[in-house]
This record gives structure tokens, sequence and C-alpha cells, in this order.
């Protein structure tokens, strides 16, 4: 096909970016959008500082607006995220012990009720590990100990059962340390039924990123039951290098029959999170650039 998402709709999959609200309105950042993209998922606004900047205080403006206006389009929209160490909103980084509990159940539990039916598959918890295999010493783990993951996933199960329920990093990008935690805890979860369904691989990489063991990396995820979704694909770099990243992590999701999807974070290097860098697949003029092309070339023959 000759879009992103028809050519990754051919095999089931979608192809997703990361987007901002205000960007909505700007022709060319969402022609490039409703083109060539199937999913999209909010870059900021439904984290925890924007959906709940006081207690039991939701404000859902800039999720429905994304919904809405992927819905009007016939796209998926994943959900991010629901529980994260950053951008937690001011009156959450003191709480201790079960008032922190408390509200991060109430939280997750509001925020997945009010999207339930409208998200494909939610990043419950993100970057919860160190990259030795540990757990991140957040404020989390440290006030609610290491159950406080398989709370979140049973409080996301109760409010949406039907969405895939993600956990979500970095630095996975292969067979290492983090990557390896990551595996323990979700053989164990799967072993005990705790409802997780899927393991997003962030893939913020380089052109010069070592891929060598990326699929053999998703291929023992799946392996233990769960879909892997490529969450937050970006590449630093320009040309054939960058290009050759973006054609091996596509080829790797489509060579693994449970990647569901590929996200890239963000449409245009023109709006982009890593600064001074042009990791995406459109220039800032909104050019296709030689990695579009790898992409598309790659979910074609997959
Ligand atoms: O909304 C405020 C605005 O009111 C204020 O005037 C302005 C001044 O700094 O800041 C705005 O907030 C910024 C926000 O993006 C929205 O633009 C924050 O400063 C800025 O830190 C925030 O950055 C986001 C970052 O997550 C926060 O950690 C990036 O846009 C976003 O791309 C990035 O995304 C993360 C994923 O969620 C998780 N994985 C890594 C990825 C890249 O860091």
């Amino acid at each position: 096909a000759e879009t992103l998402g028809a050519s990754a709709a051919e095999s089931g999959r979608y192809f997703g970016a990361a987007v901002v609200p205000n960007l909505l309105n700007d022709a060319s950042y969402s022609a490039a959008l409703s083109g060539d993209f199937n999913s999209v998922v909010a870059e900021n606004v439904m984290k925890w500082d924007a959906t709940e900047p006081n207690p039991g205080q939701f404000n859902y403006s800039g999720g429905d607006q994304i919904v809405n206006w992927a819905q009007a389009r016939g796209m998926e929209v994943r959900g991010h995220t629901l529980v994260w160490h950053a951008q937690q909103p001011g009156w959450v980084q003191g709480l201790t012990g079960n008032n922190l509990r408390n509200a991060m159940l109430n939280h997750i539990t509001n925020v997945a009720d009010h999207f339930e039916g409208d998200i494909s598959s939610w990043d419950v918890v993100n970057e919860a590990f160190e990259w030795d295999g540990s757990r991140r010493q957040s404020n989390l783990q440290q006030q609610l100990g290491n159950g406080w993951i398989e709370e979140a996933f049973r409080a996301a199960d109760a409010a949406d059962p039907g969405a895939t329920l993600c956990y979500n990093d970095y630095s996975t990008d292969g067979i290492n340390a983090k990557s390896t935690g990551i595996y323990n805890m979700v053989r164990d979860f799967k072993a005990r039924g705790v409802p997780i369904d899927c393991v997003g691989f962030q893939s913020h990489l380089s052109w010069n990123s070592d891929l060598s063991t990326y699929q053999a990396n998703l291929q023992r995820f799946a392996d233990l039951g769960v879909d892997v979704e490529i969450t937050e694909l970006d590449v630093g770099g320009s040309g054939s290098g960058q290009a050759n990243v973006y054609r091996q992590v596509t080829q790797a999701c489509m060579a693994v029959a449970r990647c569901t999807g590929i996200t890239t974070w963000g449409i245009t290097d023109r709006h982009t999170w890593r600064p001074n860098d042009t990791p995406l697949l459109w220039d800032s003029n909104y050019q296709k650039k030689e990695a579009y092309y790898a992409v598309l070339e790659a979910l074609n023959n997959g």
C-alpha cells in the first residue's frame, strides 16, 4: 500500500504517531497525520499532571480532543500513561504510604474509566526499571514496595477490561540487563495471572544503535504470551544511517507475529522532544525523508 498506516494494516498492524492537540489545527501537520497514520497517542496530555492537576479534579480536555479527532478519521488511540515517576502533579510528589497508594489507584480508575472503549492499548506503567534490571527507586517504589506495578495493572484491568494493558520502557532495544529484569517481571505476572497483555519498547534510538538482538528480544517477550509494541520510535541522525535503523526496527516488528504495531514519537523534525536533532520521518518542512521510504518499503515487504 501507499501509506504507512494502510501498509501496516495489510498485516493487521497499526502505524501511529505521538501528537499534541494544538498542532491538530496546523494544516501541514494534520495532513501528514491523517494521510499516513492509523493510530495516535498523546505526547503529554493524558499524563497524570495534565489529567489530575489537583486531587480528585480531572481534566480530560486535551485527551478528549485527540480521541475525537482520531475517531472522526477512523484512527485508533493508544493511552500514555497512567502511572509514571515523572510528570506527576506537585500534590502527588509529597504523598506517602497509603495516601500515595490511594491516589495512584484512584487516578488509574478515573482515567481508564473515562476513556474506556476509546483506547486500544494503555501504557499502564512507564519506566519503572533501571539499566541494571533493578526497580527504579521512585516515590512509588519507595512508598508502596514491589507490589505497586501489579496493583496498577489490576486497577487498570478493573476499569477498562477491554484495553490491551502494557508495561512500557526505554533502553530495552536488545537482550540486556534492563530488558531481562522486565522479562522476569512479565514472566512472573503471567504465571500468577496478573493482567498484563503487552510490553512497549520505546525505541529512542540513534543511527549507530546496535540492534543485533532487537528482534530476538521482542520474540522472547512474545513467547511469554504478551503482545509487543514499538511505542516511541525515533532515530537520531539523518540520511541512510538513520533510514537503516528505521528499516531494521520495522523489519523486526514485521517478523514477530505478536508485534502489533509501531508508533513514532512525533511526525516532523519541526516538533520533536530531541533538541537539535532530526529524528523523525518528515523533515521540518514536511518533506518525507529517506527514513520514511525505508519504513514504507519494510512494511510492504514484511
Ligand atoms: O505544559 C508546560 C507549559 O505550560 C510550560 O510553559 C512549558 C515551559 O517549560 O512547559 C510545558 O511542559 C512541557 C511538556 O513537555 C509539554 O510541552 C515540559 O516542560 C516538558 O518537560 C515536557 O516534555 C515531555 C517529556 O516527556 C516530559 O518528561 C516531552 O514533550 C515528551 O515528548 C516526553 O515524552 C517521553 C514519554 O512520555 C516517555 N518516554 C520518554 C519520552 C521522551 O522523553
